[in-house]
């Protein structure tokens, strides 16, 4: 049996399903029976009967997949992939916000601990933050820890008061303006399309931004045939598969997320078969961090 057979078998022996974010490898990506950005796999997770997740990304994935459904087996292929990002802020920063300002919502992107997003109101995604920002009640917002998604919401939403941290993806950060530059020139036909999470300079060359799912739904929809991506490489299975005819250019320096491709095909293997790796979030926490997601959740509706 190759080990993508032992996998598919022990997947239905178990009633078990893989969920798979795009950054992780292709051939993770080709396994999996849900391959979406972070706010699509939240909603999957949620609505899911099986008994076990396996879920290919890293450890804030699996905590809010665990919190999303605590009654179900969420398991990691690799308990050490995490999200640098996921870590950057204080909860000092947030106190001495919350004391400044009475009205004051903390929006933390799901690119967080599960700790962090204990002190927080909301939760969102790329995909929605600027949605969600925009129907909160409140005029004061602190936004952490992303401050190139920060950033960019605030922009969006003029009428609102966002204060920002410093936290940043270092892949999408090392993003170089000038490596854009030259793609341009090299193909200036082509359309620059960029995540949030990359710095100013690049996010303001940008003839689309959006999360992955969107950066990957905008290249299908488009009638040009030419793009230049601004995010992980691991996007580019999934735009060639959907696009065999078009052309896609990432920088010369390729963003890539360690993290997301210490997760392979024989660490899926692994945990499915020994049901080892469990993402669990526990104490009051847990409960806190799930009213975030929650709410993500009803005012993304
Ligand atoms: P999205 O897929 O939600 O755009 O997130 C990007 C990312 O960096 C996930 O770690
Ligand atoms: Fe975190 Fe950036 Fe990797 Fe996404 S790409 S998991 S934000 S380090």
């Amino acid at each position: 049996m190759t080990i993508q057979e032992e996998i598919r078998k022990l997947k239905e022996d178990k009633q078990a399903v893989i969920l798979a974010h795009y950054y992780v490898r292709p051939e993770v990506q080709e396994i999996a029976d849900y391959i979406g950005d972070s706010f699509y796999l939240s909603k999957v997770a949620e609505k899911l009967e099986n008994p076990v997740i396996v879920y290919c990304g890293v450890s804030f994935m699996g905590e809010s997949g665990y919190l999303l459904c605590p009654d179900k087996k969420v398991l990691m292929p690799d308990m050490t992939a995490d999200c640098p990002m996921a870590h950057m802020v204080l909860k000092e920063e947030v106190e001495a916000a919350r004391k400044k300002f009475d009205d004051l919502a903390v929006v933390c992107y799901i690119n967080s601990t599960a700790e962090i997003k204990s002190w927080c109101d909301v939760s969102v995604t790329s995909a929605n933050a600027v949605k969600i920002v925009k129907n909160l009640p409140n005029k004061n917002i602190l936004f952490v820890p992303d401050k190139n998604l920060g950033r960019y919401v605030a922009a969006q939403v003029p009428e609102k008061n966002v204060m920002l941290v410093k936290g940043y993806c270092p892949i999408h950060e090392n993003v170089q303006a000038e490596e854009i530059k030259a793609l341009k020139e090299a193909h200036p036909a082509a359309e620059i399309l960029v995540h949030p999470e990359c710095c100013e300079e690049v996010t303001g060359m940008a003839d689309y931004l959006g999360s992955t799912s969107g950066i990957i739904d905008y290249a299908t929809a488009s009638e040009k045939t030419e793009f230049i991506i601004g995010t992980e490489i691991g996007v580019r299975y999934e735009l060639e598969k959907r696009n065999p005819d078009k052309k896609f250019y990432f920088p010369a320096t390729e963003p890539v997320c360690q993290d997301m491709k210490l997760i392979t095909l024989e660490k899926v293997l692994h945990v499915l078969k020994n049901e080892e790796n469990q993402a669990f979030v526990t104490g009051e926490n847990a409960v806190a961090a799930r009213k975030t997601l929650d709410r993500m959740l009803e005012l993304a509706k």
